[in-house]
Order: structure tokens, then sequence, then C-alpha cells
């Protein structure tokens, strides 16, 4: 067995807001998570990692934290983290924070003194002159729009790569560097397991020069991964991580085969790539189009091969339900979940689960323009009504729904009694009205459900070391099926799955240690069929 923790575990992502309300204010909190324990180590999950908890204003839910070292008092208290920490590790559950320093909230105290003119603190962010009441330069930010706000208090404009509430850090300035080792070593003397590191690879700027014009993104050349960046990650694992036992996982958007494996020598232990998640993107991420099953199974070999290590998500919280992205999940809800999952449990690389995916939660429909609650749908929606050709109701409210990263947000769906027993106050959003078939306390009385499955399949990858640890092959002779070895000493299991929502012949002994069809045909694969196999 390696030592390594996270290579024989499963993270499950919280997003605290929406898993479990303890106190009835509508917002899930440390303690409502506290009280799921015993169901996540039911579940089989070995690791947490919960998406900020940091005191916010909340403009982007927590990704523009004003004092990393106070918990939002929505969420609770420190010493309720600290609760948690120790409840975890009784069940053998860690803990992984999410890290987010390529920018703070624009309430963060270091902003609120730049903006009293503090030149020291000024420094912590890009400040610049504009240029004839423009901005310092052309970048576009994330959120579409200008990357720069201007600021008449000290007659200076501010770069935010993400929402205007969320300024961007000068990582030139070695304060900024003191003072994320502190917030780091703060949290991993407390008992935290590690950090997912939120957009990583953009922390570090070039330059601040005008951008290539682009369609999307003017002037990421500058900052995405830059030299700088990866300087930093090598001094933050010499100078913190190596020194605990921790899981470092960075989100890193825009990467290649060489750029991903560069972050694994001695940065970071493993990086979600954006690739898979991105097939459904047209010519802009605001258009999509259906993922055909082949595709899929390419690019996961792609990543597979291509480096050395793999994080394996198929959901989290900025985007749509895989039931409804990569599969026909209405008309195949089970088949397609537990063939995900799948996918998920037994290729290389640490599983992560997205909250709700393990009992197959799905998207909400597309929501009126007033029920939006995701900050970066509400910028893309002011920014089609500019655009006459688009700004037509139906197909505006289509393409905000492409980008809306709500539908993965809502309330989780633990019974069917009001609000999907998430919280006996009124949630902050509202709940998929779906859960009166969906949810997990009727999934747990039912052998032959999404959750049954995630539970035996997550079981199944620990009982056997060769899907954490051993060798991946990949046989591509057959369109739409993905099929592979996994091998480790002397002990080997072949995959055989069906991407499909069609029935593809295929000629097989029915023999199999595991699949998600009681019926089988030795001559045909059924829809988003899986067999395991011992060879
Ligand atoms: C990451 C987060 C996303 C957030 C953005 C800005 O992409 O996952 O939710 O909006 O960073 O912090």
């Amino acid at each position: 067995m390696s030592n390594k923790y996270f290579e024989n575990n499963v993270v499950y992502q919280i997003y605290p807001r929406s898993f479990k309300d303890s106190n009835g204010d509508g917002f899930g909190d440390l303690q409502g998570i506290i009280n799921k324990l015993d169901y996540l180590k039911d579940l089989g999950v070995g690791i947490l990692w919960l998406s900020p908890i940091y005191k916010s204003p909340d403009f982007d839910n927590g990704y523009d934290i004003s004092d990393y070292y106070q918990i939002d008092s929505k969420y609770g208290t420190m010493e309720d983290l600290k609760l948690l920490i120790q409840e975890g590790k009784k069940r053998n559950i860690r803990i992984v924070m999410d890290l987010v320093v390529n920018h703070t909230s624009t309430e963060h105290e270091w902003f609120l003194k730049a903006l009293k003119g503090e030149k020291e603190y000024q420094d912590f962010y890009y400040f610049r002159k504009g240029l004839n009441k423009k901005p310092p330069n052309n970048w576009q930010g994330c959120f579409t729009g200008s990357a720069w706000k201007y600021k008449e208090e000290v007659d200076l404009w501010y770069l935010h790569l993400f929402a205007e509430e969320q300024a961007d850090l000068n990582w030139h300035n070695p304060e900024v560097m003191k003072e994320v080792k502190k917030i780091l070593n703060y949290y991993l003397e407390m008992g935290v397991y590690g950090f997912r590191c939120d957009v990583i690879n953009y922390i570090y700027k070039n330059s601040l020069k005008d951008g290539k014009k682009s369609l999307y993104l003017t002037g990421k050349e500058h900052y995405q991964n830059t030299q700088g960046m990866h300087d930093i990650l090598k001094e933050l694992r010499r100078d913190v991580f190596d020194k605990y036992d921790c899981l470092v996982v960075g989100e890193t958007g825009m990467i290649t085969l060489p750029t991903g494996q560069a972050f694994l020598d001695k940065e970071l232990d493993m990086f979600f790539q954006f690739e898979v998640s991105s097939l459904d993107f047209g010519i802009l991420p605001v258009f999509h189009k259906k993922i055909k099953p082949q595709k899929l199974i390419n690019t996961l070999i792609k990543w597979q091969n291509g480096i050395t290590y793999n994080t394996l998500f198929f959901e989290n919280h900025d985007g749509h339900r895989c039931l409804n992205k990569y599969v026909d999940g209405l008309n195949y809800h089970y088949h397609g979940a537990t063939m995900l999952a799948t996918i998920l449990m037994t290729l290389k690389g640490t599983p992560f689960i997205y909250q709700g995916q393990e009992i197959g939660m799905m998207d909400l429909g597309v929501l009126k323009e007033e029920e939006i609650n995701d900050v970066a749908a509400k910028y893309v929606e002011k920014i089609i009504k500019k655009i006459p050709l688009l700004n037509i109701k139906k197909i505006r409210r289509k393409l905000v729904d492409n980008m809306n990263r709500d539908h993965s947000r809502t309330p989780m769906q633990w019974t069917s009694d009001t609000n999907a027993g998430f919280s006996k106050g009124k949630p902050w959003f509202k709940v998929n009205p779906n859960y009166l078939n969906i949810n997990v306390e009727k999934e747990e009385n039912d052998n032959s459900s999404v959750l049954a499955f995630y539970k035996q399949i997550i079981q199944f990858r620990k009982e056997n070391t060769c899907l954490s640890l051993g060798d991946i092959k990949f046989d591509t002779s057959h369109k739409n099926i993905f099929k592979y070895f996994r091998t480790y000493n002397d002990k080997a299991l072949e995959i055989i799955i069906n991407v499909s929502s069609k029935n593809i012949k295929y000629k097989h002994a029915t023999k199999c240690l595991l699949s998600n069809y009681k019926l089988l045909n030795e001559n045909i694969l059924q829809p988003y069929e899986i067999l395991i196999k011992t060879i």
C-alpha cells in the first residue's frame, strides 16, 4: 500500500451553504456537516473538501473572503471547525479547506486600508492610474466585462479577474506570500488535511500590458501558467506543505498536458484540468453542444496517459449536474449515474464526488432572471443584453442557463419532508422539486438505488488495490465502449463500459464481479451498462 492517504481515499466536496442546516436559518452549516459525518462514513469517503467557510460578504458565495481567520457566522464558529476536524478524525475522515488567494473580497481589511490611501496596502493589490478615464489595460474578466474597476477616493483602478468585489492580490509583493504562508500554517496546525487552491494558475501576473484581442479572456497570456506562479507553488511546497502530511490540489483552468505535469514536480499533489468538463463548450463557453461518448472517452484517455496523477471528477459547484451533461439522465437516471460512478472509481487517480452526485441530483431547469443567484450568470446576462443578435428572451435565457452555476448549488436532498429535509427554515436557495423522488432517505432504503451503487463501488475500490495503485491500459477497438485493464502485482481487473445510451453489439461472458444491470446479455452491452471482471 502506498502511504499517501489521498491515493487510497475518495474525496467528497461539500458546498456548505447547501449541505445541511442545523439551526433553521436557511443556510447549511458546520454543525450540519458534523451531524452527517456518519452518513459520509457509511458512503465510504475519507476526505471532505469544504468550499469556503471563511467570513465573506458573499458576492461569490464565499469565494470573496474578507477575513481568512474567521468562520462566517452563518456556518458557525472556529470551535465548530475544530469539532468537525476532531469528529472527522474519529471516523477516518479528513478535512480539506478551500484556499482562495488569487483575490480577496473588497471588504478585506487590506483592501479597505488601500482605499484609505495606505500605499503599503495598495501594494497588496494592483492599483493603477487609468488612461483618459479608461482602464489601465484591455483585459477582460473571467465573468466577462473589463477586469478593472475605478475607485474615485484614490483616483485609481484596481484589477479584478472575477467579480468587481474580488480584487486580485499582487503576488509580486513578498508581503502577500508571507500572509498566505501564515494562513496555511494556521489551518494545518489546527489539523486541517490540506487545501484546494482556487484558480491557482492565474495568481502571478507577468505584466499588465494590453493583451492580444481575443473572444474570451483578452489578457490571459499575461497571467495563465506563468513561471512566477510555478515558483510560488514550489516555495509553498518547500516552506509549508512539505512539513505536513497533507493534500494540495489545484484548480487549474486552461492547461495542456506539459503544464499539468509541471505542477506535479514539487508543487501540487494533483490538479483539476477542465478539458473534460468543457467538452460541451462551443466556440465560446456560453454556447453549448452535446458531448459525444467517444469524445468523452478520448479526452479521459488523453489525461490518463498524459500525466502521472489525475483527479477524477464529473461535478463541482461551478457547473451542471453530470446527469444533465454527460448522459441522458432523464431517461436513464440510474444507469447514467452508475456508469459515471464506475468511471470515477476505476480510472487511475483520486476520485472526487460532489454533494448530491451520489444520489443522482439533477439540474433545476432554466431559471428566470430574478431567480438567479450565481454572480457569473448575472454578468453573462448583462453582456448578452448588449448584443442585439442574442438578446431575444428565449435565446438569452438558454445562454445564461448554459453558464449558470446555480444548478449544482441547490440544497442537498435528504428526505421527502418539507425543504427536502435540508432546513427547518426557508432555504437560502430553492430546492429542486424532484426531491420527492431523489433523496437520501429513499435511496438508503433501496438497494438498487444510485446511492447503493456508489457505496458498493467505493467499497469495491477500497478492496481492490489495483484500482487505486495499479497500472492502466486501454483497449480502444470498440466505438463508444470505454474498456481498460487495471493491474497491480498479480491482480488484474477488466472494466467494460458502454458510455452511450444505445445498445452496442459486443460479445462477452456474462460472469462478472460487478455490473449495473441485473440481467446481462452476452451479445450486447445495454445503455450505460458497466461490467467489471477479473482476468
Ligand atoms: C473558482 C471557483 C468559483 C469562483 C472563482 C473565483 O473557479 O470554483 O466558484 O467563482 O474561482 O474565486
